[in-house]
C-alpha cells in the first residue's frame, strides 16, 4: 500500500539513497532539508516548517543529524508527530555498548522514542564512514588503522530494511549489519588496493573506554549480519562512479 513518507535527513548519506528507494517501491515520498532544493525546507533545531513538514506523513523516518543537538532536535521532531504516525528512527549499533558521547546521545534519544512507540533500526557503520577513515588514515606514506573489527554496511540494504519498516508494523529495536566482520586492516589494505597505492600499515591504538568499547566489539551485530553488498563490492562501484 503506497504510503505518504516523510524523510529527514534527505540530504544525507543514508537520505540520499533512501528517498529513491521509497519512490521506486511506489510511495509518496517527501524529503527534508534546511536548504537543499527539491525538498520541503524545515529546520529541527529552531522548529521552523517542522509542523508543516510532518503533517500528513504516514511515517517520518528519522534520519537526520545534527551531532550534539540531536536530542533537543528530536524533542522538536517528536512534538509534530502524533500518535497514529510512525516515527522510524536511524539509530547506531552499539549504542548502549560504545561510550561515545553521540552514542549516548542516541541511546538517550531511543528511550524516547520507545516511549513513544516509534520504531528503531540500529545500523552498522556505513561503508562511506569506513573509507573515509580508510582515505584519511593511509594519506600519509606511512598509513594507520584502528586496531579493530568493523562491520560496514551498504545505505542501501539499510533503505531497503527501513522501507519494509515503514511498509510493515512496529519494528521496537532491530540490529542491521554489514555482511562480513572484517579487521580494519584487512578492510584498509584492500582498500589500498582497489585505489592503486602502496603503503605500510600500523596498528593504531588508544587508551580509554571508548576505544576498548570498539576493541571489544560493542559495536558488531555478527548474529544480524543481514546486509547484502561486501566492501569491495562498495569500493569497485565508488572507483566507477566516484559521485
Ligand atoms: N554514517 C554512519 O556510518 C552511520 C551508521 C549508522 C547509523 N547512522 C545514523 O544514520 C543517520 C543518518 O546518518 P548520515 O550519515 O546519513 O547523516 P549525514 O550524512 O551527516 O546527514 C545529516 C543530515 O541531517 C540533516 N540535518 C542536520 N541538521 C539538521 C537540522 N537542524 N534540521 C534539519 N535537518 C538537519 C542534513 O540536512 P541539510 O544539511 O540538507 O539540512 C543532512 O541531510 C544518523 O542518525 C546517524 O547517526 C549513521
Amino acid at each position: 500500500m503506497t504510503k505518504s513518507i516523510l524523510v529527514t535527513g534527505a540530504t544525507g548519506t543514508l537520505g540520499r539513497v533512501l528517498v529513491p528507494a521509497l519512490r521506486d517501491r511506489g510511495h509518496d515520498v517527501r524529503g527534508l532539508s534546511r536548504s537543499a532544493p527539491g525538498h520541503v525546507h524545515g529546520d529541527l533545531r529552531t522548529g521552523a516548517g517542522i509542523p508543516e513538514a510532518v503533517d500528513g506523513a504516514d511515517v517520518i523516518i528519522h534520519a537526520a543529524t545534527d551531532g550534539r543537538h540531536d536530542e533537543a532536535t528530536t524533542s522538536t521532531l517528536l512534538r509534530s508527530v502524533r500518535d497514529d504516525q510512525h516515527l522510524v528512527y536511524v539509530s547506531i549499533v552499539g549504542v548502549d555498548r560504545v561510550p561515545l558521547p553521540y552514542y549516548r546521545s542516541k541511546y538517550r534519544i531511543e528511550q524516547t522514542i520507545r516511549a513513544s512507540g516509534g520504531s528503531i533500526l540500529r545500523a552498522t557503520q556505513f561503508h562511506g564512514l569506513v573509507h573515509a577513515f580508510a582515505r584519511v588514515l593511509t594519506k600519509a606514506p606511512l598509513g594507520f588503522y584502528p586496531a579493530f573489527a568493523f562491520q560496514p554496511v551498504d545505505t542501501g540494504d539499510v533503505a531497503r530494511r527501513l522501507a519494509e519498516i515503514a511498509e510493515g508494523g512496529r519494528v521496537e529495536l532491530e540490529d542491521f549489519a554489514g555482511p562480513e566482520v572484517r579487521s580494519a586492516r584487512d578492510l584498509f589494505e584492500s582498500y589500498l588496493r582497489i585505489a592503486g597505492k602502496r603503503r605500510p600499515l600500523v596498528p593504531l591504538r588508544l587508551p580509554g573506554k571508548i576505544f576498548g568499547g570498539y576493541r571489544a566489539g560493542g559495536h558488531l551485530a555478527p548474529d544480524r549480519a543481514l546486509g547484502t553488498v561486501t566492501w569491495e563490492a562498495f569500493l569497485t562501484r565508488r572507483a566507477a562512479d566516484p559521485a
